[in-house]
């Protein structure tokens, strides 16, 4: 089977329930090279649960989530070591968090949060690890003169270019994103948009990306998920879901946007 006729991940009845608390149930989906997925839904619907259950940072209370490795061969994440784990995190995955502070090494300076992911994969020959962090920090429009400066001194909009520099120079296969232009004005929302659009299609990256807002899923994303009180009411091509909603409450979401 080729690369791209088996799916990259594959999520079968993910369920997390905090303590009595649920938080996503019953998820299934298969997602596939190159594929951008969004999840979307009112706050408190399980997008971020669901999301952590998928990129092997929260264990699914039941389901299994399975990934195709570069060797070809699907793994139950539950069964990878810790060790296995943390190396599809440095290498396969990136994940990309609303808040960059959280994603980004904060005392140290743009050039050595890009270098050491490339550090991280073997690279060891520092000038060329330089020539990379320094040609990232250009392609996110972060000005090369500040790759000796930590990330303190930027602005909100430079810091989550900048990780996602640091995600995607080690071009993974997979990357996950939690409201990645959430707390970010609208302008500066938009050319990062843009940037994070022309930047997985032309690595043929595929992303997971979770978000509040449906004009955001309309951009990026090829198919859609829409989630509500932790289960998935609606699920489709985004053009088909956001132009002729069948859920009731997909429905709602649509047309209040629509007012705005
Ligand atoms: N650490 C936690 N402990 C207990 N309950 C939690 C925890 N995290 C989330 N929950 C609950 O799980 C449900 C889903 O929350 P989740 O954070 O996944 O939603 P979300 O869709 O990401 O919301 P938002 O848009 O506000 O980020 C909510 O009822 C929430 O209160
Ligand atoms: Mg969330």
């Amino acid at each position: 089977m080729t690369d791209r006729e088996a799916p990259l991940l594959e999520a079968r009845g993910v369920s997390h329930y905090y303590g009595a608390r649920l938080g996503c149930r019953d998820v299934s989906f298969s997602l596939w090279p190159g594929e951008v997925l969004a999840i979307v839904g009112e706050s408190g619907s399980g997008k971020t649960t669901l999301l952590n259950c998928l990129a092997a940072s929260l264990p699914p209370t039941a389901g299994t989530v399975a990934y195709r490795m570069r060797d070809g061969v699907s793994r139950d994440l539950a069964s990878l070591s810790k060790a296995e784990r943390r190396f599809l995190m440095r290498t396969d995955w990136g994940f990309v968090h609303q808040n960059p502070a959280d994603g980004l090494r904060m005392t140290v300076s743009a050039g050595a949060n890009v270098g050491e992911r490339l550090m991280a994969i073997g690279e060891r020959h520092y000038g060329d690890i330089r020539q990379s962090a320094i040609g990232w920090l250009e392609r996110v429009e972060v000005p090369a003169d500040r790759v000796d400066d930590d990330p303190r001194g930027f602005s909100g909009g430079m810091r989550q270019r900048l990780q996602i520099a640091r995600n995607l120079v080690t071009a993974p296969r997979l990357v996950f994103m939690d409201e990645p232009t959430g707390g970010l004005d609208v302008s500066v929302q938009a050319r990062l948009l843009d940037l994070i659009r022309a930047l997985v299609a032309d690595l043929g990256m595929a992303a997971i990306v979770v978000t509040h807002d449906l004009a955001v899923a309309r951009l990026l994303s090829h198919r859609m998920m829409v989630m509500k009180g932790g289960v998935v009411v609606e699920e489709g091509l985004t053009d088909r879901v956001l132009d002729d909603p069948q859920a009731p409450y997909t429905q709602l979401l649509v047309s209040s946007i629509l007012q705005v």
